[in-house]
Formats: structure tokens, C-alpha cells, sequence
């Protein structure tokens, strides 16, 4: 027994150094940590118990019979963070560059059959140079065994993807379905088709982290949710991010003990500017209502005039949605819609309320946004807000024009309720171009056509750049003291604990992609 028991400590201990200790090495002088390290990092101490450590690849060609190692490049297995559980697989860059084989493929695909079956997130920490190229189309369908279950899973249990090395090809196909994706600054690329590729097809030349680095994909593509400066950070994350969010689509946000004091916050008073052009930041109010500091921003570096993110009130989980006038004075535009729809969506996957602050003058005009599709980009807000369940307040701070009044969770669509700051303007245009349009006979003929136009101006203003038309008809259920909205809103999502609707019943929908 003692030498049988010593075959398997030689066997673990094998696959625990992956691909041998010079390429531990070197991983670690690229500032990257290893498979296990990372896992080790993520999950509650000692809590990891390791599915597959002894699974080996099945290939002969090219010689891959001699180059074998326990694992195959994919360390699996399941564990905690913050006690609960979560499935974790972690792709070895020391075996074969951490690529793909099939049997590689199958752990993973195994660990994703037991999270939906458990009930627990699926979180893939991936370092990859792909496809298994000594495999050819065997690695191609684990990936698409990958795929398919990424998708089963979508809306059953949250799934993150952290990139913390390389990830091309058609291997970002994996985290693209994926809730959420990190990546590392300076060693993590993600990319359909890498430089060389790019070159030849379209003579551009790019470096891998300008094609598809975490700047670029949290900047330019909005592909990255997250970046970090390196895996520690990557991996904090993580954590912070699962603290806000269900195991799966029937279980309920964690939420943190709290003793309520006082609820009013004067602040908020201070924030709207006299002058209704002026911007003012949109985090302060978001900072005035929400427990302190627990405000986790999602696509902080994209699209940047409309703020999505969790945060809690009196301890519970909600997500925010915000127009922000300090960007772009807080329009709506395609990236935006996309961002915010994809949020909201998320949220009402899993049973996260959602709270909308709303300052917004309408959808951005021009050629470039109605060539690329507001259209359709606008309507995936519209159909996100109006498809989800969860609870759902609004709070306008100022601005509520024309089409995004009714797209930014008006009661209209589904709202629970709708309050308003008294600066609240809601109305279908500005004062000016409204009058432009109802009084252009009599400007024109006016003696004094732009003392006409201000005349007329004041007097739309008076009756519409205020929230008493849309309280008197109950389209705002209140009107409210900024520094009540704490209070107001605490009370609001309280009532709201047990709501319950249904989507009539359908196979699914066809939300406008
Ligand atoms: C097998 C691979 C591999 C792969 C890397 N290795 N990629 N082995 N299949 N795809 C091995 C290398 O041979 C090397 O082995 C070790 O991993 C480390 O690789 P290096 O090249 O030394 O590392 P580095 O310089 O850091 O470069 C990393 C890399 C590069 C940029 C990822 O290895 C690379 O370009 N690899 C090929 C990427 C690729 O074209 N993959 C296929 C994409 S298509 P030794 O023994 O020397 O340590 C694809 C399709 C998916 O993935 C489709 C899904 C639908």
C-alpha cells in the first residue's frame, strides 16, 4: 500500500508543476501567475477540491505521444469565494501553451454540466494559445462542446471569463457569451484574427495589444467589462463582483447585514445647477444615494455618458443605470444602449432591481448614429427595460426628452415606480426647438422674431420644463426632495421585495441584435 500510495503523491505532484518548473518560470517573468496560483487566489483558503488532475491528452501525431502531462492544460475544479460555491477552471500556459485539445475541452465541459446541475457560477480563468494545433478538428469541436454550453447556461447561472494571457481566434467566442469579461493590462489579447493576419488581409499594422489588448477592449470595442493591472487585481474582482450577485437564476442576491439611521442625505441638495445647461457629475448623486462605497462599475471605460454598475441600498444588491451629463451632456447613442441594454439584461436574469437615474436629452442626432443603426441599437434598451421583471424604479434628476423619457424605464414600460427631483424637465423637446417648430408663423412675422422666439421660449418652459404635468396625469407617481431619495428609495425597493410578473408565455422573444 505505502508504494501504491506513493505512485499517486509522484502522479499529483507531477501534475501540480504542469509543464515542468522552467515554464512556471518563465510564466512568472511575464508577471503572470500560474493556473493554480490564480485559483489558489481567487478561492476561499483550502477550499479548492481538483476535478481531472490526472486527465491526459489522446493524441499520437506529431510525437504527442511522448509529451504527455497530467492535466492537459486546464486545471479544474470547484471551491468558494466568500463561501459559496463556484465552479473554476484555469487554463495552464506551461502545458502546450495552454491550448485546447479535446480532452481538455471535456473537463471544462464536465465542470459546466455540474455548475448548471448545482446551481453555481462558472468562473474561466483563460490563458490559451488556442486550438490545439496537433489536433486540428478534434480541438475545434471541444470548443463548439464549449460554446454550446455557454449558451445553455446563459440566464442559469452567472459565468465570468477572466483573460489574463492570450485568447484569439475563435476561442473569444467562449467569454464573448460569458455575463462578464476581465482583462489584464499588457498580458491579455483577445482577437479573431491576430497581426500577422491583419497585415496580410488589410495591410494595417497593429501590435497585438493595440488590436486587442484590455485598453482597446474597454475603450474602443467595449468587449472587456473590467480590466486590471495585473492578475491580483483581475482576480479581486472577481470576487468583489460575485459578492453582488445570485449562485443562479432562482436563488437571491447575497445581502449584507444593515442598521438603517438617518436616511436623509442634505447633499444631494447641492448638485443640479441653476442653469439647466450646465453638466454636473452623475456619480455624486449616484455616491448620495447608495450605501457607502459599494458602487462596482461595469464598462467604466465605454461609453462613457451612460453609467451602469451594482451597488447596495440598506445592504441589498441593485443595479444602476444612470445618464451621465457630464458626457456628451448624458445622450443616448448606440454604444450606450448597447452597454446600458446588456446591464439590464443581466440584472433581470438574475434577480437584481434596478434603479434608473435619468437626465437625458434625447437620443443623439446625425448621419454616423443613424447610419450605424440607432434604430436598432435604441430599440435593445427599449426591449431591455420593457422584457424585465425585476423591480424597477426611476428617479428623473433633471432632462427626460422626447423618446428616451419613455426608453429610460418610464412607467410607460413596465416602471414600478417613477419620482422626479422638482428640477425635473419632462417634455418632448427642448423649450427652444419646440418652439421653433409650434410658433415658426408667428416668430417669422413677429416684428422682433428672436424676442418672439425667447417670448415663446419662457412660455413653453413655464408649462412643460417641470414634472407637474407628468405627476398630474401619474406618470410620476411623486415629486421629491433630492435629499428625501434615500429614504424614498429604500422604501420603494422594500415594497417591492416579493413582486412577481410574468412574460407572457412564449418560446422567446426577438430582441432587435
Ligand atoms: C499547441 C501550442 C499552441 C497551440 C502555443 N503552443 N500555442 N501548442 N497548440 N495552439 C505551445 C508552443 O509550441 C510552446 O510549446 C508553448 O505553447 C508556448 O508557446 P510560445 O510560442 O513559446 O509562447 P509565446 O511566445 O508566449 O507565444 C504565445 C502564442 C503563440 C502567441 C499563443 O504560441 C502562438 O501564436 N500560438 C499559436 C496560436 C494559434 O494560432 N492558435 C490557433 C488559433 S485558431 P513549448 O513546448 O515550446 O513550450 C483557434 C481556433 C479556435 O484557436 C476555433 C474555435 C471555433
Amino acid at each position: 500500500m505505502q508504494d501504491k500510495k506513493q505512485i499517486l503523491k509522484d502522479k499529483l505532484t507531477q501534475a501540480s508543476l504542469g509543464g515542468g518548473q522552467a515554464r512556471i518560470d518563465s510564466q512568472h517573468k511575464k508577471n503572470k501567475l500560474t493556473a493554480r496560483e490564480r485559483i489558489h487566489l481567487l478561492l476561499d483558503e483550502g477550499s479548492f477540491e481538483e476535478t481531472g488532475a490526472l486527465v491526459v491528452h489522446r493524441t499520437t501525431d506529431f510525437g504527442m505521444e511522448d509529451q504527455v502531462f497530467y492535466g492537459d492544460g486546464v486545471v479544474t475544479g470547484y471551491g468558494r469565494v466568500a463561501n459559496r460555491l463556484v465552479y473554476v477552471y484555469s487554463q495552464d500556459f506551461t502545458v502546450f501553451g495552454g491550448s485546447l485539445s479535446e480532452t481538455h475541452a471535456e473537463k471544462i465541459c464536465r465542470l459546466m454540466d455540474m455548475a448548471m446541475k448545482n446551481g453555481a457560477p462558472i468562473i474561466g480563468l483563460n490563458d490559451s494559445g488556442g486550438a490545439r494545433i496537433q489536433e486540428g478538428v478534434r480541438s475545434l469541436g471541444g470548443y463548439a462542446d464549449i460554446f454550446y454550453r455557454n449558451v445553455r447556461a446563459s440566464g442559469v447561472v452567472p459565468q465570468i471569463s477572466a483573460i489574463m494571457g492570450p485568447c484569439a481566434g475563435g476561442a473569444v467566442y467562449s467569454p464573448a457569451i460569458t455575463d462578464f469579461i476581465l482583462m489584464v493590462e499588457n498580458s491579455s489579447y483577445m482577437f479573431v484574427t491576430g497581426p500577422n493576419v491583419v497585415k496580410t488581409v488589410t495591410n494595417e499594422e497593429v501590435s497585438s495589444e493595440d488590436l486587442g489588448g484590455a485598453s482597446a477592449h474597454s475603450v474602443k470595442s467595449g468587449v472587456t467589462h473590467f480590466t486590471a493591472v495585473n492578475d491580483y487585481e483581475c482576480i479581486a474582482q472577481i470576487r468583489k463582483l460575485l459578492s453582488y450577485i445570485p449562485q443562479n437564476c432562482e436563488d437571491r442576491p447575497p445581502a449584507l447585514p444593515y442598521t438603517f439611521g438617518t436616511e436623509i442625505r442634505e447633499d444631494l441638495e447641492q448638485i443640479i445647477p441653476d442653469n439647466p445647461n450646465q453638466p454636473y457629475d452623475m456619480y455624486a448623486i449616484i455616491d448620495g444615494i447608495i450605501d457607502d462605497d459599494s458602487f462596482f462599475e461595469v464598462h467604466k471605460n465605454y461609453a462613457d455618458n451612460i453609467i451602469v454598475g451594482f451597488a447596495r441600498l440598506a445592504g441589498k444588491s441593485i443595479g444602476i443605470v444612470a445618464n451621465q451629463p457630464m458626457s456628451l451632456a448624458g445622450v443616448l447613442d448606440i454604444e450606450a444602449s448597447k452597454k446600458a441594454a446588456r446591464f439590464i439584461r443581466f440584472c433581470d436574469c438574475f434577480h437584481i432591481p434596478l434603479l434608473v437615474l435619468e437626465d437625458v436629452p434625447g437620443f443623439l442626432p446625425g448621419t454616423d448614429q443613424e447610419w450605424k443603426g440607432i434604430i436598432t441599437n435604441g430599440a435593445k434598451l427599449l426591449y431591455a427595460f420593457s422584457e424585465a421583471t425585476v423591480p424597477r424604479i426611476t428617479v428623473i434628476t433633471r432632462k427626460a426628452y422626447g423618446g428616451a423619457y419613455d426608453v429610460m424605464n418610464s412607467k410607460h414600460i413596465g416602471a414600478d415606480f417613477n419620482f422626479a427631483w422638482p428640477s425635473a424637465e419632462i417634455a418632448v423637446m427642448g423649450a427652444k426647438g419646440a418652439s421653433e417648430i409650434i410658433f415658426k408663423k408667428e416668430i417669422s412675422e413677429a416684428d422682433d422674431p428672436a424676442a418672439k422666439l425667447l417670448e415663446k421660449e419662457k412660455e413653453y418652459a413655464d408649462l412643460f420644463a417641470n414634472p407637474y404635468q407628468a405627476a398630474g396625469r401619474g406618470f410620476v407617481d411623486e415629486v421629491i426632495e433630492p435629499r428625501m431619495t434615500r429614504r424614498k428609495l429604500i422604501r420603494a425597493f422594500e415594497s417591492l421585495a416579493n413582486k412577481t410578473e410574468h412574460l407572457p408565455k412564449k418560446k422567446h422573444g426577438n430582441i432587435p441584435l
